[in-house]
């Protein structure tokens, strides 16, 4: 797998989509140890040491993302939800196209699908012939939203699938029909650069001129209000963070001691780099026993755990144009805080 760090959601972990990890009965969706275990090799030996925001999703990282979405500080969610909620008639239909050719609608980190109900009621109000493909990390929360969608939506198509973005991606080109890819939440915020932009590349290369593609961008604002919240009062993205660590004691067999490091979340307002790490308040040794090292850590050094990166208007129609893309509508809230930028092949 591609090991350049941090924050690769695009590095292959094809375990995922095949639903087996025979080494453990109890987790038969997740990603096989020995991906994560060579993921945190190469991230703990590089300096400055990086690991990885995808791992943030077990089980218990999910539900603490949820939390997230709920607490006070983190605006993106409720603020994209309100931006889906205004927009959502014209959206819908830009999705559809006028010869009433069936859609494929793929959302990559689709999570838990509050927002997207949005999108999916509109489209089955407007009796548009379309299927729904979640794809998510998180078996934990895809099995929720599968679970939610056959209850609240029963007359919905869907087919999930448990993957990284890349598998999904694979998997488009032989859809017949218009195909429209949903990426909301900024989730394209953890992309470093220069990833970003090849992942978005790709993702043009697999549409059609009729195809579509709806990204959640994450604006620039306050600095204040970005860092607030990325750090809660309640310590829940804390928690998030740290748990990171956790997954590590429990499926490398490390044993890092939670007590003696510390979340610490940073935004820089030149480039719009939200950044969060984890930082060891003293020195200290971490053995990790399924790779059969120790590593040793000087006081205050920082492990980065995520990017969170913020974007201007006229960055995402550079981005889209270098991608191979062009800007078709770019629809915000009411407080000009996030966009959902409607995107087209160029040609
Ligand atoms: C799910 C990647 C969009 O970066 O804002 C929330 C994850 N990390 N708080 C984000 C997250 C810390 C979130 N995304």
């Amino acid at each position: 797998m591609a090991l350049s760090l941090p924050d690769q959601p695009t590095a292959s972990l094809s375990e995922l989509s095949t639903g087996s990890a025979p080494s453990d009965p109890n987790n038969d969706l997740r990603p096989t140890n020995a991906e994560l275990a060579a993921h945190v090799l190469a991230g703990l030996t590089r300096q400055p040491r990086a690991l990885s925001s995808m791992y943030f999703y077990d089980a218990v990282g999910s539900e603490l993302f949820q939390q997230i979405m709920a607490l006070p500080e983190y605006y993106p969610t409720r603020t994209e939800f309100a931006l889906l909620t205004r927009h959502r008639a014209a959206i819908a239909a830009a999705l559809t196209s006028a010869d009433g050719q069936p859609l494929h609608l793929l959302e990559l980190g689709a999570g838990d699908g509050l927002k997207t109900k949005i999108l999916l009621r509109e489209l089955l109000a407007a009796g548009t012939d379309f299927a729904y493909a979640p794809v998510d990390i998180s078996p934990t929360a895809l099995e929720g939203l599968a679970t939610s969608l056959r209850a609240e939506l029963p007359a919905l198509r869907v087919e999930p699938l448990v993957a990284e973005y890349t598998a999904a991606l694979a998997g488009l080109r032989g859809q017949p029909g218009r195909k429209a890819v949903l990426f909301l939440g900024s989730n394209i915020g953890n992309f470093l650069p220069e990833a970003r932009q090849q992942f978005l590349a790709a993702l043009a290369a697999q549409l059609g001129p009729d195809d579509r593609l709806l990204v959640g961008f994450d604006l620039r604002k306050d600095p204040r209000q970005i860092r607030a919240a990325y750090d809660d009062a309640q310590g829940v993205t804390a928690a998030f963070n740290l748990n990171l660590l956790t997954r590590l004691n429990r499926e490398l067999q490390a044993d890092f001691d939670l007590a003696a490091w510390e979340h610490f979340a940073d935004y820089d307002p030149l480039t719009g780099a939200m950044r969060s790490f984890l930082v060891s308040r003293q020195a200290q040794h971490v053995r990790i026993g399924a790779l059969e090292r120790t590593f040793t850590f000087e006081a205050w050094e920082a492990i980065h755990t995520e990017n969170s990166y913020k974007f201007t208007l006229p960055q995402i129609e550079a981005l889209a144009a270098d991608a191979g893309l062009r800007v078709l509508t770019a629809f915000q809230d009411e407080q000009q805080w996030f966009a959902d930028v409607l995107l087209a092949p160029l040609r």
